[in-house]
């Protein structure tokens, strides 16, 4: 729950007693599941909406680092850091305590240590830095008997065509916030206390836009976002969250895959409203699958018209995507990106798909390698970037720092 600077700093119990009064908790955060994901937008009373957006803030520490399943801010921008060669471990832990001190006090509203700029500190407008380690960092740092064995560039599908400009990097920043000048200070800021370490591989900035609670549009107009697991579930807990069993380190960490996919936009726009609706399974219009009327209802994929023809087409994104098993279930949490178009070119939008998993290749290969067999989207898609790192989980408490549960269990040797 996003908590303004002022509230921070009340004690604790102020805080909960108050939130009691404000009547909304455990109860109201039920409702809001019933409805949608329940990012936790419910548990928001009119008076808190009152209150300057730009000052509200998302906790550092914790078992998770946010920004997984933090309700996602509007604005977003992925670095990929490349480690430069000559590094060490110890370079690496230095590098992550940097980012640790500069991200818990940017997060809550706080400039940076030697800030250049603190006034863009001061609207931290739900900011959360998460960050993530690639394959080679394991390698680098010598700890490659820590690396999840999922953890591992995607093979390559026949419909990728894949930029190097956006594949691949050792270290990932995941920076949103609700303020897109509080992004760009926070990418800065940490990208520019580091540089001697690593050298920025790519940036890729996205949005989102939806009134809080509801559900993002995609820029092809479709409702996007609506099957997902909503976080505090124990789905959430089973599927994303990992529970230190493969690594022990890992406990309460989890994945992330970043997928460029750019929309081709020209010929979308030949189609009409019955063609788009087939080529998804849902209507543009309300989000509701084509057996449904309203957003929230489940899709009947065994449902037949009076032909025996199936109302959703087993072509379709929504039927070729569905999770054939529980386990092929994943958080879904990607942006939109509205690029300058290269020369000749009238647009460069797609998707920054980002989806979480505690497991790559258990629960999102098989899904991703169904749809690239056979997807009636992919005439109006393809994969231009694809990155795959591991969240390592949350700093608990002030004095620790972003993965530190990898570099002590290398310590004691596990
Ligand atoms: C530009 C590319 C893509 C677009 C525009 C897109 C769009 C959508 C939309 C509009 C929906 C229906 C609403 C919803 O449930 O969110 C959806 C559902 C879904 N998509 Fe995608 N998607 C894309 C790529 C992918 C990829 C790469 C994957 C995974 C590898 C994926 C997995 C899913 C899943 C699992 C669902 C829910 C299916 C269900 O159970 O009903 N999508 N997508």
């Amino acid at each position: 729950m996003p908590r303004t600077v002022a509230e921070r700093e009340q004690p604790r119990a102020t805080r909960v007693s108050r939130r009691r009064l404000l009547g909304g908790g455990a109860a109201a955060a039920g409702v809001a599941g019933a409805a949608g994901i329940g990012w936790g937008a419910a548990t928001r009373t009119p008076r808190e909406h009152d209150r300057d957006p730009g000052l509200e803030t998302v906790p550092f520490h914790g078992p998770h680092q946010a920004g997984i399943d933090t309700e996602p801010p509007r604005s977003v921008a992925f670095v990929g850091f490349d480690l430069n060669p000559e590094l060490d471990r110890e370079d690496i832990i230095g590098l992550l305590k940097i980012w640790t001190d500069d991200a818990a006090r940017l997060t809550q509203g706080k400039p940076a240590l030697a800030d250049t700029e603190p006034e863009l500190a001061m609207r931290p407008a739900r900011l959360t830095v998460t960050v993530g380690f690639g394959p080679e960092l394991f390698t680098v740092a010598g700890l490659a008997a820590l690396r999840p064995a999922w953890l591992k560039q995607l093979p390559s599908f026949p419909i990728d065509q894949l930029d190097p400009a956006y594949t691949g990097a050792d270290l990932l920043l995941q920076i949103c916030a609700d303020e897109a000048t509080t992004v760009s200070h926070a990418v800065r800021v940490l990208s520019k206390h580091v540089k001697s370490l690593v050298r920025v591989r790519w940036v890729q900035r996205g949005f989102r836009n939806a009134p809080r609670g509801q559900t993002m549009r995609n820029l092809m107009g479709q409702v996007d976002g609506t099957v997902n697991i909503a976080p505090g579930t124990a789905d959430f807990d089973r599927l994303v969250w990992d529970d230190g069993g493969a690594q022990a380190w890992l406990a309460g960490g989890t994945s992330l895959v970043l997928r460029r996919i750019a929309m081709k936009l020209d010929t979308w726009d030949e189609l009409d409203a019955d063609g788009r609706a087939t080529t998804l399974g849902r209507h543009d219009s309300t989000g509701a699958p084509l057996t449904g009327s309203t957003e929230f209802d489940d899709p009947d994929f065994t449902k037949v018209d009076r032909y025996g023809i199936p109302v959703i087409p087993p072509s379709s994104h929504i039927a070729r995507a569905h999770h054939a098993h529980d386990h092929e279930r994943f958080l879904r949490r990607g942006y939109n990106y509205d690029d300058a178009p290269a020369p000749g070119h009238v647009s460069n939008s797609g998707l920054l798909f980002v989806a979480c998993q505690r497991d790559v290749d258990a629960q999102y290969l098989p899904v991703q390698a169904r749809l690239a067999e056979f997807d009636a989207l992919n005439q109006w898609t393809t994969p231009v970037g694809s990155a795959v790192f591991v969240i390592p989980p949350g700093v608990p408490a002030p004095g620790g720092y972003l993965g530190q549960q990898l570099f002590d269990s290398a310590a004691r040797g596990r």
